[in-house]
């Protein structure tokens, strides 16, 4: 570990009040509910209401650290996401008014598919490192969209999470080692014209299990570490399955046998919010940090997580983070289990109805039908302004 700590000094991730249990889609498309419980893992996905969208996403994350920690030193906001709802502003320009930060504050939004949030939160820690009194906000928001009828349907999901990166971090500290590969392939990508993605799900799942293996290849060259020393792992998580699969993948990789305990204590808490929510995109692996956080039963102060970031297209990397003492003081566990448990459940007809909105168009305003409790929403377009609300 380095004298001087740089990373994760608060996490909170948010996640839209609705959701569509699977086992309702899985009886609509004729699919045994064991293709989707256990094949991909997921038993629920969230699904955005027509007044969620990622500024709302990303700022209902990061309100509850702005409460807590106050926007003092914050000089950055870092805003992943591949859901932008402009191609000029950045989203995080509307976060930033909704959390009311200081104007001395640097904004930016990010994209390469899943793994934008992972360059966001590195930029950040290198930030801090040249100016070590400095606090930056990342934030990753995105709304999981694919065809109907898809086979990538059950994969949707939304989410958001906020990560304050500062000097002396007081839940984990951040290697800047890092482990990287990037390929040019299509596996998944979303032209500006289209609202759902497009997927070539089969090689997606391949191209994925390379791109970690070689983003971990390259980091054995950088840094002294062997798959060993971590005690955790953590992974973008498309769907919870997809983790097991290269946890597998990469222990088999380095040789190590992976027993169902080892599973067990190495990675299953940290696919717990996402089998819930669905695919967050740039938000995944860090929900998936966080489950692991408010949900494994061991007090994980000292031990070594293993991050493994993959975005389609592609990017993949690896690198570590360490859990600093008294971190569960920190975490706000509690109302992330009482957010998802207050999520309201929807029928078929109602997701097929949220699913078919058509995008709010200027000089309408955004209904709310289903009475979003939601502290920050999208209220209404005009003169081509987004107008939010909270
Ligand atoms: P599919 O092709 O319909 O599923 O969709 P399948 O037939 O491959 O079945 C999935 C698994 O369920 C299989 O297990 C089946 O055996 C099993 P596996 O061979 O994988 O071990 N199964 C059952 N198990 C128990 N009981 C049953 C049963 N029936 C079957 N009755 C696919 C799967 C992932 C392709 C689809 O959901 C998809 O296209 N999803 C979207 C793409 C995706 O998520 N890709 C993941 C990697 S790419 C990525 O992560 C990046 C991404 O997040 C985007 C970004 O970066 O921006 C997507």
């Amino acid at each position: 570990m380095h004298a001087t700590h740089i990373g994760i000094d608060q996490i909170s991730f948010y996640t839209a009040n609705f959701y569509l249990d699977l086992a309702i889609l899985a009886k609509r498309n004729q699919i045994d509910i064991g293709k989707y419980h256990f094949g991909i893992g997921q038993e629920k996905m969230s699904v955005a209401p027509h007044d969620e969208d990622v500024v709302t996403l990303g700022a209902n994350a990061a309100l509850p650290i702005i409460e807590k920690t106050g926007k003092e030193n914050i000089t950055g906001l870092f805003f992943a996401t591949e859901t932008g709802i402009d191609q000029s502003k950045s989203a995080g320009v509307y976060v930033h008014r909704l959390l009311n930060l200081n104007s001395n504050c640097r904004v930016v939004e990010l994209k390469q598919a899943c793994y934008s949030a992972t360059a966001a939160l590195h930029m950040a820690c290198a930030l801090v490192a040249r100016n070590p009194n400095d606090k930056i906000l990342v934030i990753a928001a995105d709304i999981a969209r694919y065809d109907l009828n898809s086979a990538a349907e059950p994969t949707q999901g939304c989410g958001a999470v906020a990560m304050l990166i500062s000097q002396n971090p007081r839940i984990l500290s951040i290697d800047p080692q890092v482990g990287n590969y990037t390929e040019d392939v299509m596996d998944f990508w979303r032209p500006n014209y289209r609202k759902t993605a497009l997927v070539d799900g089969k090689f997606s799942t391949d191209m994925y299990l390379k791109a970690v293996c070689h983003a971990w290849q390259n980091y054995q060259n950088i840094s002294p570490l062997q798959w060993q020393d971590f005690q955790h792992f953590c992974y973008h998580l498309p769907f919870s399955r997809m983790g097991v699969k290269a946890h597998r993948h990469l222990c088999a990789y380095n040789q190590q046998n992976l027993s169902e305990a080892q599973l067990e204590r190495q990675l299953n808490a940290g696919l717990l919010y996402n089998r819930v929510i669905g695919n967050s995109y740039t938000a995944a692996l860090y929900i998936s940090l966080v489950s692991l956080l408010d949900n494994h039963p061991d007090d994980l102060t000292g031990r070594n997580i293993g991050l493994c970031s993959y975005g389609s297209g592609c990017v993949a990397e690896f690198f570590r983070a360490v859990v600093m003492p008294d971190y569960r003081q920190q975490l706000f566990t509690q109302s992330h289990q009482k957010m998802l448990a207050a999520r309201e459940a929807l029928d078929y007809d109602q997701y097929l109805a949220m699913w078919h909105y058509p995008d709010p168009q200027t000089g309408e305003a955004v209904e709310n039908p289903l009475a979003n409790q939601a502290r920050f929403r999208l209220a209404g377009i005009d003169g081509h302004q987004r107008r939010y609300q909270g």
